[in-house]
């Protein structure tokens, strides 16, 4: 039986990398899945791909700033599939050039980035869990998290790693809040991961991250993509509250 057969999921950031690759994955594993991002040509790409390979797949544009546009797509998903069933939080934003160190960082710079990274996974979130807790099924949750939350290894980028440093937060408490319902939350880590985020990185930047990386190579979105599949699947059945990596070993040295 695939992992996620008859699953009904909704996935932010699905017109680009990470959650383009999980969207790919969750339908394979037989999920139907709502592609919620504020770039509405990369969603139609992601859309039409995955219809192609026959997955189903709805576009849902939503800026995940604007709380009527994400309530207005959970409630698009309910009544068009009757309920949700998993919630995924891959939409984020890195601002390469406008991030800095504190002393130098513009305040439009961190507010943009804790806008979208943490109070856009809340919002993505508190409406995505009360659809979950409306089909009154239990559920799971995965948010994307980042080894920058964990650890100082992003030198000058610091509302990013702020940012980020929120969403394992969020991972915690809302286990904790939705465990008497059956929901599950968990939290992924992708590493150094070779998609449209990371294209600023130099040549020899590229090569100094892959010294800290212990199989010594950045990682596919898909293989995130793989983890965040089966966190948000039932044989997963036992974990909440978690941090999971799939970084190449990134954060364990
Ligand atoms: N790529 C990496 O090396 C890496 C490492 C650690 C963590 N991450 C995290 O993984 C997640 C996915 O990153 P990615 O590498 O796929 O990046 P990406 O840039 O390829 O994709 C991010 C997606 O989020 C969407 N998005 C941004 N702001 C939005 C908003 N306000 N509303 C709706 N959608 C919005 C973008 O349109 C895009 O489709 C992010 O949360 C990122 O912080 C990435």
């Amino acid at each position: 039986m695939s992992l996620l057969a008859g699953k009904r999921a909704l996935i932010s950031g699905a017109a680009s990398g990470i959650g383009r690759a999980t969207a790919r994955i969750c339908t394979r594993e037989g999920a139907r899945v709502g592609v919620l991002d504020r770039d509405p040509a990369g969603a139609r790409q992601t859309v039409e791909e995955i219809a192609a390979a026959g997955g189903e797949v709805i576009e849902l544009t939503a800026d995940l700033r604007d709380e009527a546009q994400v309530a207005g797509a959970v409630a698009q998903l309910r009544e068009m599939w009757g309920g949700l069933d998993t919630v995924i939080g891959c939409a984020g934003v890195q601002l390469a050039g406008r991030d800095d160190r504190a002393d130098r960082l513009s305040l439009e710079a961190w507010q943009e980035t804790i806008d979208i990274n943490l109070t856009g996974m809340f919002l993505l979130c508190k409406h995505g869990i009360g659809a979950l807790l409306k089909a009154g099924a239990g559920g799971s949750v995965v948010l994307v998290c980042s080894p920058t939350g964990q650890y100082g290894c992003a030198p000058g980028y610091d509302a990013y790693s702020a940012s980020k440093a929120g969403v394992y937060g969020l991972v915690r408490v809302l286990a904790a809040d939705y465990a008497g319902e059956a929901i599950r939350v968990n939290g992924v880590i992708p590493g150094y991961t070779d998609s449209p985020m990371t294209a600023w990185v130099t040549p020899a930047e590229h090569e100094a991250l892959l010294q800290t990386i212990p199989l010594r190579r950045a990682g596919r979105p898909e293989e995130v993509g793989e983890v965040i599949a089966f966190l948000a699947s039932d044989r997963a059945a036992y974990t909440t509250g978690g941090v999971w990596a799939a970084d190449g070993g990134m954060t364990a040295v």
